[in-house]
């Protein structure tokens, strides 16, 4: 059985304050579904969250790391200290991280390594943009980012790797991939992992669809047999909306 996985990327958002209000409703909410639920907030909120969820069912995760142990790298975070507060899975590739600041497959590569050398569990974000999807070339867009950041790895490493389908087009746009796009590139997914690595890392590997997952979307997404779950933007912003999609399985 894959692992079913909702994670909330609240990006740059909530200050100290809000983070903490937001962190109380998100106490006051049930699971009734499988799932494994996560949040990331922003990095100066992290321990605090890590505090208020570690004996809830949310676990508190990383938006980005840096690939670096420590040094001279002004502003950034290493894996040894996202450890250090809690932390067990990092959020790496995020379109917002390739297009903003710059991250390479080569980059990429560099981060995977360095989370999986540090045990941290890592999701890793791609997706093609608007004018590959028209084009019609967005399979080897996805193709490409994930042979360029991943297939140095050996099979095993595998087991620490959840991958996140976000097409470009569909993240905070309001306009979603239909569910059977979603099923189509999730399947596409898995078979190049099928080619790679064989049946067994292609069948256990988790594959989360991103891009505007709402409440009224998330059921009929993650009802397609290669979806297992959701990374989720805005929506995760709201509790009740967070819970609505956590509780869509
Ligand atoms: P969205 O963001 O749900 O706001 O579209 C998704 C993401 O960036 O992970």
């Amino acid at each position: 059985m894959r692992k079913q996985i909702v994670a909330g990327n609240w990006k740059m958002n909530n200050d100290l304050a809000q983070t903490e209000s937001l962190l109380t409703a998100l106490k006051a909410q049930t699971k009734t579904s499988n799932a494994e639920v996560m949040v990331a907030p922003t990095y100066t909120n992290l321990f605090q969250a890590y505090q208020a969820l570690k004996e809830s069912d949310v676990e508190v995760i990383a938006q980005n790391m840096h690939f670096a142990e420590n040094g001279a790298y002004t502003g950034e975070i290493s894996a040894s200290m996202l450890k250090s507060v809690g932390v067990k899975t990092v959020i790496l590739g995020h379109s917002e991280r390739r297009e903003y600041f710059g991250e390479t497959d080569a980059i990429l590569a560099k981060k995977v390594d360095a989370a999986l050398a540090n045990d941290l569990r890592t999701i890793f974000c791609f997706g093609e943009v608007l004018a590959d999807r028209k084009s019609g070339n967005h399979e080897a867009v996805v193709e490409s980012q994930i042979k360029n950041a991943l297939f140095h790895l050996e099979a095993s490493p595998f087991k620490n790797i959840v991958l996140a389908y976000e097409p470009v087009w569909a993240i905070g746009t309001g306009e979603t991939a239909s569910p059977e796009q979603a099923q189509d590139m999730h399947a596409f997914i898995r078979k190049t992992l099928n080619d790679k690595y064989g049946a067994d890392v292609a069948n256990s590997v988790s594959i989360l669809y991103g891009g505007s997952v709402k409440p009224n979307n998330a059921q009929e997404i993650f009802g397609k047999p290669d979806v297992d779950g959701g990374l989720i933007g805005g929506a995760a912003l709201n509790a009740d909306d967070f819970f609505a999609i956590v509780n869509a399985f």
